[in-house]
């Protein structure tokens, strides 16, 4: 029997897109199952946009600006991630929150990698919020985006322990380390060996 053709990702970024390169270095195996097929933006001129560009991989660029109201983004970009046929899409330090379109074509399958331990430190501040509490334990919180703001449920989280001469910067940095390496374990294992969903519990088989 030959091997099922590797998953289809569409990765989402607004910035650095040091995920999406974990992803990318990890989808170099075959073994791993999926491979990335497009990279969108809501912004150019960011270097994530360029790792896709070394890889040789399809990218989009859909600025909220560039459309006449929030929804016709939301439209508009799920319209490009489409034309992708994604088996998973994911938000890898995507800025943007997306709307009923987004949601109503891939709320089953679109993830967000966000770097707190939720359900505390919601929001696009996570390290410094978790910083400023005084908590001794961060992290990062790997989930199945819903409408609300980092509120879907949970597929993975990991502790990164606060040290004391922490700053955001630090903090940020060694929370990155171990959200990158969660990521690319988790959507190889959902991608490999599925999930189902419920009352909020994930669970990969
Ligand atoms: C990640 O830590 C993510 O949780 C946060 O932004 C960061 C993105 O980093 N929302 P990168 O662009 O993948 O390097």
């Amino acid at each position: 029997m030959t091997d099922p053709a590797p998953a289809r990702l569409v990765v989402l970024v607004s910035g650095s897109g040091s995920n999406l390169q974990a992803l990318l270095d990890a989808s170099a195996d075959p073994a791993y199952g999926a491979r990335v097929v497009a990279v969108g933006a809501d912004r150019g001129g960011i270097a994530g946009l360029d790792r896709a560009a070394a890889a040789g991989i399809a990218t989009f660029v859909d600025p909220v600006k560039a459309y006449e109201t929030r929804d016709d983004w939301d439209v508009a970009l799920a319209g490009h991630v489409a034309e992708h046929k994604p088996d998973l899409v994911i938000s890898a330090g995507f800025l943007k929150l997306v709307g009923p379109a987004f949601l109503g074509a891939f709320g089953d399958r679109y993830i967000n990698t966000h770097n707190a331990l939720l359900p505390s430190f919601p929001g696009i501040h996570g390290p410094r919020d978790a910083l400023a509490y005084g908590v001794k334990i961060a992290g990062a919180t790997l989930f199945f985006v819903d409408a609300g703001v980092d509120t879907g449920p949970i597929i993975a989280q990991v502790a990164v322990g606060v040290l004391d001469d922490d700053t955001e910067e630090t903090l940020t940095e060694r929370i990155k380390v171990a959200e990158r390496a969660q990521l690319v374990e988790c959507v190889g294992r959902l991608v490999r060996e599925g999930w189902t969903v419920k009352d909020r519990k994930v669970r990969i088989p």
